[in-house]
């Protein structure tokens, strides 16, 4: 195999054969003239001429070996150009399958609308008899169709193709015209960077219109105020005054969630290493809320089971988990029942176990997949008018999966929510787990 620059193809083995005839006549003919000088000075008289002759015979046979050994006739492919007609399709070497089957993304080798080969991450695309096909009808794509048909010239850069394999799937697809009258096709997915991408401006217009409808309110009330009439009214004025200063809360709650959430994701690779007492972290956050909120506050129950093992974490992270969950069991519960606070361990004292739970309205299961998305509520309206921006569980989420844990959502509509985050224990400190057992089946119900 060698390479033109252009593409890669097969040199035949022409050439060989007959030079290497030739090559054995002028073997032949310089043995014959050494031979013809060393006779001829056998049986000459003068001793000069003898000399003479046999220097000369030599001279000659020297030079057509020479010619025989050189660079050129040793290999007759890196002295002449190969001919069109000597360069075989790419897809008739012998490592040809095994290469492309290595690779992960879809290659297909095309003769004319012909598909002669297709690798495994092909087959499994496209069908497992596409070869044989016309391309046309394995790829039935309008964006594709004239650059599937038989000499189109190949595009100048990919094009995007939707819904091929499922509905969702994004994939760029190039075709390269290579040298033997093949056509190589490549298949990109794309549908992971498609859905960052699409997260990324979607994450944008949410946190510009959660900004912008509380900014728009406060500019309406500052417009009211600045009219005469109703700015000189005390009552009305005091009561703009306070849905400007709500609105203004909300604007930097939203504000001060986004931070949390970029500063979280930024040091998600690093995993927290300081020590921290979680049973004592559950009373502080309960004392914080029973003063913030005294009405629900008093629900809240604390059940710390005993021996728990040592715990490594980042301690503001994980009290802003137990303040996001209790305040969402608060809001979402029914006034006057529980809102508890639990922690157990595994048998094995790999885990713990946290859970929040409440008496509430519930989730339906449809909602349950999405919770822990950006700005994703089930009833927006109503989580804006109490003051909630949608960004809660998704920091749960993201401070559960710094911690290297795992979060659990249970919710049945009108009975109640339970959130159960699992982390792992302290691995210095935990003693050795027993082979053949699984953690998380040991944990209590
Ligand atoms: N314990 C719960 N019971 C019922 N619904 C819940 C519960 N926890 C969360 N939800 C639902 O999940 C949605 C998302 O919760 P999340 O905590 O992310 O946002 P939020 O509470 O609306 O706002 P924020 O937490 O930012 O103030 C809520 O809007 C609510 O509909
Ligand atoms: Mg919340």
């Amino acid at each position: 195999m060698a390479s033109t620059g252009e593409g890669w193809y097969i040199a035949g083995p022409m050439g060989e054969t007959s030079t290497s005839g030739l090559n054995g006549g002028r073997f032949l003919f310089a043995t014959a003239l050494l031979g013809a000088g060393v006779a001829i000075s056998q049986f000459g008289s003068n001793g000069v001429e003898q000399a003479m002759i046999c220097f000369a015979a030599g001279l000659v046979a020297i030079v057509a070996m020479a010619d025989l050994t050189s660079p050129a006739k040793r290999n007759p492919q890196a002295a002449a150009p190969i001919r069109e007609a000597e360069i075989k399709p790419i897809s008739q070497h012998r490592d040809f399958t095994s290469f492309i089957d290595g690779l992960a993304d879809p290659v297909l080798v095309l003769t004319g609308t012909n598909v002669r080969r297709a690798n495994s991450a092909a087959r499994k695309l496209l069908g497992e008899y596409c070869v044989g096909e016309d391309i046309r009808l394995v790829i039935r794509h309008p964006a594709a169709a004239d650059l599937l048909a038989d000499g189109s010239a190949a595009a100048d850069g990919p094009i995007q193709l939707v819904g091929i394999g499922s509905r969702d799937q994004r994939w760029e697809m190039l075709v390269r015209d290579m040298p033997g009258g093949e056509r190589i096709l490549h298949l990109w997915d794309r549908s992971g960077v498609y859905a960052v991408e699409r997260m990324r401006t979607d994450f944008v217009a949410n946190a510009s219109h959660e900004l912008r409808t509380p900014l728009a309110s406060i500019k309406g009330f500052i417009e009211t105020l600045e009219d005469n009439e109703a700015g000189a009214d005390p009552e009305v004025r005091a009561r703009f005054l306070n849905v400007m200063f709500r609105e203004a809360n909300r604007m930097q709650k939203l504000i001060d969630d986004l931070i949390s959430l970029s500063r979280i994701e930024a040091e998600k690779f690093r995993v927290p290493d300081t020590p921290v007492d979680l049973p004592d972290l559950m009373r502080e956050v309960q004392t914080v809320l029973r003063h913030s909120q005294p009405e629900r506050g008093a629900d809240i129950v604390l059940d710390v089971a005993a021996d728990l093992p040592p715990l490594r974490g980042d301690r503001a992270q994980l009290s802003q988990l137990l303040h996001n969950l209790v305040s969402n069991s608060m809001k979402y519960g029914h006034p006057g029942t529980p809102v508890t606070m639990a922690l157990r361990s595994s048998r094995n004292g790999a885990l713990v176990r946290l859970s929040v739970s409440d008496c509430g309205e519930g989730i339906a299961p449809e909602h349950l997949p999405r919770l822990t998305e950006r700005f994703y509520r089930v009833d927006s309206s109503r989580s804006r008018a109490i003051g909630g921006t949608g960004l809660g569980l998704s920091i749960v989420k993201h401070i559960v999966e710094r911690h290297r844990g795992r979060l659990e959502i249970d919710s049945e509509v009108h009975r109640g929510t339970t959130i159960t985050i699992t982390l792992p224990a302290d691995p210095r400190a935990a003693p050795p787990e027993p082979s053949g057992t699984n953690p998380d089946m040991a944990v209590p119900a």
